[in-house]
């Protein structure tokens, strides 16, 4: 017995910020930003709109698509660097707001891999009989960015993408996951203040310690080297060349990392699904939204097989292979 993806959802907040908007707030450039990065607006949560506002919308549409109640739901995993606040965890708040009354709920914090490891955990538990395993990335990074610095602001995005994994006993499904991390470049990207390190207080707001910080250009370099090592790791596990893989889905950081990690692997970037566009980095959320899109509009069909590639803080790196 395997694990599948039984539906998919996803959700992103009404504003849009575009390149635009971005020019009258720092010095920087719309052409500067499409050329660096292939960003071209973001969606930015409105006042009041927290991560489980954006998990909950996701995760209706997962449950719908899989045809599954709430009420069937044994675990929820909600990957998130930006839960409505540390305790409790966001996946208890969307249990109770989605009705999910017999479900286990916790929080993973892997950064923009955190997708991928929640679906190994819900891979795991329904290999162990578990049922129905609601999985989320969902972020509002919006309220982690320090909108003074052009170096990380223009980067990121909000949204959310769900998926709800059951049992299969064909052989379509979650073929393995691979998780990686390496804390001795923890410093690279990181939020500095607000934990127990250096605890909320006026000084750090001041020190502007409660942001994202990034080192870009090392993470960009590291980035193409794990996502292609993350990509072979997947295939060779099961005896596939990058030519079976009919899609990679992405984390969405950086287009120019993507047509990097394309040209190693000789992967087209026409099989890769790119939505980082419009939505720039949702971090947690950028594999479960591009994937709900590729489902949704028919780019990835039933047969297909599809990678998942990660990075981000930690750091650490992800992959998953998956029969469609
Ligand atoms: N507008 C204009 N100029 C800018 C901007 C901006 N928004 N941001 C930086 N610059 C300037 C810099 O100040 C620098 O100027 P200088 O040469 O005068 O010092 C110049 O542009 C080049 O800066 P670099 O950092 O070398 O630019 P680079 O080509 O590396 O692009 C970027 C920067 C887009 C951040 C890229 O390095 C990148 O995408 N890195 C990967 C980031 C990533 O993938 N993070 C993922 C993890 S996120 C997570 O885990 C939550």
């Amino acid at each position: 017995m395997r694990s599948r993806i039984l539906g998919t959802g996803s959700y992103a907040p009404k504003q849009v910020l575009t390149n635009a908007d971005l020019e009258t707030m720092v010095e920087t450039s719309d052409s500067w930003i499409v050329e660096r990065t292939g960003i071209r607006e973001r969606r930015v949560a409105a006042p009041g709109e927290a991560c489980s506002d954006l998990g909950v919308l996701a995760a209706q549409q997962a449950l719908a698509d899989a045809n599954v109640q709430a009420s069937q739901l044994d675990l929820i995993v909600v990957a998130t660097c930006t839960g409505d606040s540390p305790l409790p965890s966001t996946a208890s708040l969307i249990q109770h707001r989605l009705g999910a009354v017999k479900a286990a709920a916790c929080d993973i914090s892997a950064a923009c891999c955190g997708f991928v490891y929640g679906l190994s955990v819900a891979d795991a538990y329904v290999r162990t009989g578990y049922r129905y395993v609601l999985v989320i990335g969902a972020e509002v990074m919006s309220s982690i960015i320090d909108w003074t610095d052009r170096n990380t602001c223009v980067l990121f995005g909000d949204g959310a993408g769900a998926a709800v994994v059951g049992p299969t006993e064909d052989d379509h499904g979650i073929l393995s996951l691979h998780l990686h991390s390496d804390g001795r470049l923890s410093d690279l990207i990181c939020v500095p203040g607000g934990g127990s390190r250096i605890p909320p207080s006026e000084r750090m707001v001041i020190d502007r310690l409660p942001f994202i910080k990034m080192r870009g250009n090392e993470t960009f370099k590291i980035a193409v080297k794990t996502m292609e090592d993350a990509v072979r790791e997947a295939t060779s596990a099961h005896g596939f060349g990058i030519d079976d893989v009919d899609w990679l889905v992405p984390h969405q950081a950086n287009v120019r990392i993507l047509k990097a990690v394309g040209q190693r692997l000789r992967l087209p970037l026409e099989r890769i699904a790119v939505n980082l566009t419009r939505y720039g980095n949702t971090s947690a959320a950028s594999i479960p939204l591009a994937l709900d899109e590729a489902v949704k509009n028919g780019t990835i069909q039933t047969g297909h097989v599809v990678v998942m590639a990660a990075f981000g803080s930690g750091l650490t790196w992800a992959s998953g292979i998956m029969r469609w």
